[in-house]
């Protein structure tokens, strides 16, 4: 594979000013010291006693906690992480759209990276990180599409801009030549439905991601943190194990 310097960069701005590492200097040095970038975990602890049978009632706890205290922040977001049928990985961060027992819903592009790989693996795991609550939570499970029905009824429910946004996106995390060519589409999309509702495109949707495995971290002082492991016995039941920090 031919290798990239920054300067092939196909537009037309300075490559180098654009990015945060060693601002103006040709280094990529970091500005800071990221080796003495470092933060005690003192805000609270998790015991077995506080924990909820049910890992559904557990998340719910943490999330609406999430929600009441994150200020501006996005508690929804959540990293998700797919892989491809012989085990290559990729990660990127999506928005939690629902949650109950039947599981963790986010909505996506059928046609993007995140969506190649999961028709050809469904297994998938998420991320939360809760820096203010000092918390993470991991989730792992096999993923299904939503409903069209599901997912036109979330779609409706977006802003306008962002439905219009989705079509013209096309196929995501496809190479797109320009900007102006996803602003022209855009534009041709308004004029086209002037402030009416456009239906759900065939290539947009919802996936569930039906859990397995939960894992509730806790940050503690010293690096002990608290973690707790929910699987599934065999006969159904959700088991608690503690894990080594
Ligand atoms: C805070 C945040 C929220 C995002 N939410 C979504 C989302 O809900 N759905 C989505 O498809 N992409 C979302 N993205 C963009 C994805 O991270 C990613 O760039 C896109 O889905 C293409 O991923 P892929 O090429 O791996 O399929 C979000 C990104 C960020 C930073």
């Amino acid at each position: 594979m031919p290798a990239i310097s920054l300067s092939d960069a196909s537009e037309s701005f300075d490559t180098r000013q654009s990015v945060g590492f060693g601002k103006n200097s040709r280094t990529m040095e970091p500005t800071s010291n990221v080796e003495n970038l470092r933060k005690e975990y003192t805000l609270s602890g998790l015991y077995r006693r506080d924990l909820s049978s049910d890992p559904f009632e557990q998340f719910k706890i943490w999330f609406d906690e999430s929600v009441r205290t994150a200020g501006d922040r996005e508690p929804n977001a959540m990293t998700l992480a797919t892989a491809s049928q012989d085990g290559a990985p990729s990660a990127r961060v999506v928005l939690l759209k629902g949650f109950d027992s039947r599981g963790v819903v986010f909505f996506t592009n059928y046609e993007s990276r995140k969506a190649r790989q999961l028709a050809e693996n469904p297994r998938a795991a998420l991320s939360f990180h809760w820096p203010w609550l000092e918390r993470q939570v991991q989730i792992e499970g096999i993923v299904h599409k939503t409903s069209r029905a599901e997912s036109a009824t979330y779609f409706a429910k977006r802003p306008l801009g962002s439905r219009l946004g989705a079509i013209a996106s096309g196929r995501q995390s496809a190479v797109v030549e320009n900007r102006a060519i996803l602003e022209d589409r855009l534009s041709a999309l308004k004029a086209e439905f002037q402030g009416a509702d456009p239906p759900v495109p065939d290539f947009w949707g919802g996936y569930r991601l039906l859990p397995e495995r939960f894992e509730f971290w806790q940050g503690r002082e010293n690096r002990l943190h608290d973690r707790f492991l929910y699987t599934l016995d065999s006969e159904g039941r959700w088991k608690i194990d503690r894990l080594s920090p």
